[in-house]
């Protein structure tokens, strides 16, 4: 007979307590955005599914390492042609290395559950993008819409204006990642990490246009194309945004669908803790 497990040590206790407190503070880098997944998919058991598994498992070790990284699989000769994955993510540029490992993780194991045995996807999450394709799409110039949101709230008063322009104007003279403020607006702008300067200026230029000319006097506004991303929101506005373009109601149906199911797994992995530590 075993005394052992009557008396449970108090450092599992604690450490119940502290899983409990962990995803409260990882919770806004891990925000969907949006997901899009390539209608054709392999069969699993092929090439393509090994040299995905590969690609998304060098996709998420590496983001410890580095705000940006990207990879290539299977793309050298000793492989059977058309089975090449090509991949990257991409960290907002002001999270800590952890939450960026985190992030990606986060956001590997949702494309995993939102897009399985799809040719190319993108998924991205507040903090970070993660997107491959069996196209090879890196280093090419792409400023594509992918996302554009705007918020229900608008305004019409002239200050506002001037103070998101001033915001626009200056999210548009960064390279790689900026933050901006002017008064009650404020806002933050993301380049891909392999464009340079020019491309990126030029990429920026592109969103900020969207959002003045698509997003009109809405208080919060969202445009990611391919390679860059650029949002604004007026103080109290981050998180009203609601209208949008038709891509968005799958959009909002995915990130319940994801939501559901990282609820479900979470809800599964604590009790078989509990079951464990506590
Ligand atoms: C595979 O693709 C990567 C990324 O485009 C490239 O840098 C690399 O040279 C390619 N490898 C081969 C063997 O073609």
């Amino acid at each position: 007979m075993s005394f052992k497990k009557l008396h449970k040590p108090f450092p599992s206790f604690l450490f119940c307590f502290f899983v409990f407190l962990h995803p409260i503070h990882r919770a806004k880098a891990a925000n969907f955005i949006y997901s899009s997944c390539s209608p054709s998919k392999f069969q699993p058991g092929t090439p393509s599914q090994t040299n995905l598994i590969s690609l998304l498992t060098s996709v998420a070790a590496a983001a410890s390492q580095a705000t940006y990284n990207s990879f290539a699989t299977g793309n050298d000769s000793a492989s059977p042609p058309g089975a090449a994955v090509y991949g990257l993510y991409q960290c907002r540029n002001d999270l800590r290395a952890d939450d960026c490992s985190a992030c990606v993780q986060s956001a590997v194991g949702q494309l995993n559950l939102v897009c399985p045995d799809s040719y190319a996807a993108s998924l991205q999450l507040d903090g970070c993008l993660v997107r491959y394709s069996n196209e090879n799409f890196l280093g090419r110039a792409d400023t594509s819409l992918v996302y554009r949101k705007c918020s229900s709230s608008t305004s019409n008063e002239e200050q506002f204006f001037r103070r998101r322009d001033d915001v626009l104007a200056d999210l548009q003279t960064g390279v790689g990642f900026r933050v901006s403020s002017s008064g009650t607006v404020q806002g933050y702008a993301q380049c891909i990490g392999d464009l340079n300067s020019a491309d990126c200026t030029s990429c920026l230029a592109q969103a900020v246009g969207q959002l003045k000319n698509s997003c009109g006097s809405a208080m919060a506004a969202d445009v990611y194309l391919a390679q860059c991303y650029a949002r604004y929101w007026a103080s109290g506005h981050y998180f009203r945004s609601t209208t949008a373009y038709p891509g968005d109601e799958i959009g909002k149906t995915v990130a319940i669908i994801v939501g559901i199911l990282a609820g479900v797994a979470l809800f599964v992995v604590f009790l078989s803790f509990l079951r464990k530590a506590c």
